[in-house]
């Protein structure tokens, strides 16, 4: 089939593209002894979570029960949940994993360590256990390092729980090349003295996990870390594009949708909105808008219906024509791809493969 027959909209993902990303990740982890764990929530999908082992991921990373019970069925048995799970139900279904794999999962509560170590005990297995650090990003994680090895000694008794070490996200550092730079510092002298603290108490870290897309490659210059957990990488998007973290042609998702009315003046109205790109904002430049339109940049998708996508032509020199197909990047391809059950990878004009996004909605 060619990418012209595929019914719009839909996902393409130009897999020239997204390999150079895997490989490049996976050779910069590699040099640096770092291991990489990417974050599957970006695609979905276990055989682009295989792909991703087999250019050199020790293990991956999902935020949800339900998108781990996916990756597991797949095949993959070395997970961590990096997400904080809590209550009866959720430990239950945790334990169940715990016996099928390797199992590890990142917390800042006592309440959620004991009763996931009620449940695995119960069933005599064990889990693994990050406490996570709040290094300024503000959503989850204890940003005090005595209070978090308090936390981590109490975890670190409790049955059937194996702590392995400190879990965090740097949130905060989708930004510009500059001010990622002047966080670093701040940053450091964090993770410094939280490693200090736990060292002087005996508590051994053997897992320092950090990293996302934005500071993926300068995971050497956080100290301690020795595990990353990049999800975006494997297709960046305008995103990353507008903080300089990857270049349009590092973009390898985009989605194709057709011109469906030119009627009103200074307007096309394309067949994708919000349930095709999701409504993430941009989180670069002046923030408006939500995606690159490749074959126009002068073009702005300015405003999202549930199936509308409107563009402003304003300043465009293109005419549009009822029917023509453009290319879009949006705005936050993790998003994207979970508006769609199927996506597919192509190579110049030919669909190579559709994949079934096998852990969309999974959100328990
Ligand atoms: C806990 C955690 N780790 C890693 C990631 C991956 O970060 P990115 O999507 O920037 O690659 C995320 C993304 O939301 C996350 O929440």
């Amino acid at each position: 089939m060619l990418v012209s027959e595929l019914e719009t909209p839909a996902v393409v993902v130009d897999l020239d593209v997204m390999e150079r990303n895997l490989t490049r990740m996976a050779e910069y982890c590699q040099r640096q002894g770092i291991k990489l764990r990417p974050h599957t929530k970006s695609h979905k999908i276990p055989e682009l979570a295989k792909r991703q082992m087999e250019s050199g991921a020790t293990g991956i990373t999902v935020a949800k029960i339900g998108e781990a019970e996916v990756m597991l069925d797949s095949g993959i048995t070395d997970i961590l949940i990096a997400y904080p799970l809590v209550g009866r139900g959720k430990a239950t279904r945790l334990a169940d994993l715990a016996e099928r794999a390797d199992i590890t999962v990142s917390l800042d509560s006592l309440e959620a360590a004991r009763a996931i170590s009620e449940q695995v005990t119960a069933r005599n297995v064990r889990v693994g256990i990050l406490a996570e650090l709040d290094v300024g990003f503000g959503r989850c994680g204890i940003a005090n390092e005595k209070e978090l090895l308090a936390l981590a000694q109490k975890i670190s008794v409790l049955p059937g729980l194996e702590f392995r070490g400190l879990m965090f996200f740097p949130g905060q550092f989708v930004v510009g090349p500059t001010e990622r730079a002047a966080l670093l510092g701040e940053v450091n002298d964090l993770l410094g003295r939280t490693q200090e603290a736990f060292e002087r108490e005996g508590l051994q870290l053997a897992t320092v996990s950090g990293g996302s897309t934005p500071t993926a490659y300068d995971a050497h210059q956080f100290r301690g870390v020795n595990e990353v957990r990049p999800g975006m990488y494997i297709f960046n998007d305008r995103n990353m594009e507008g903080i300089g973290v990857a270049g349009v042609e590092d973009c390898a998702l985009s989605v194709i949708v057709t011109v469906v009315s030119n009627s009103v003046a200074g307007r096309a109205i394309v067949d994708g909105g919000s349930k095709t790109f999701s409504s993430d904002r941009y989180l670069a430049g002046d923030g408006r808008g939500f995606g690159i339109v490749k074959e126009d940049p002068e073009a702005e998708l300015e405003n999202l219906s549930e199936e509308h996508g409107h563009l402003n032509i304003r300043h465009s020199t293109h005419r549009y024509r009822v029917g023509e197909r453009l290319t879009v990047i949006p705005n936050h391809a993790c998003s994207t791809v979970n508006m769609h059950d199927e996506i597919y990878g192509v190579r110049g004009e030919r669909v190579e493969i559709a994949w079934s996004v096998a852990a969309r909605g999974m959100v328990r």
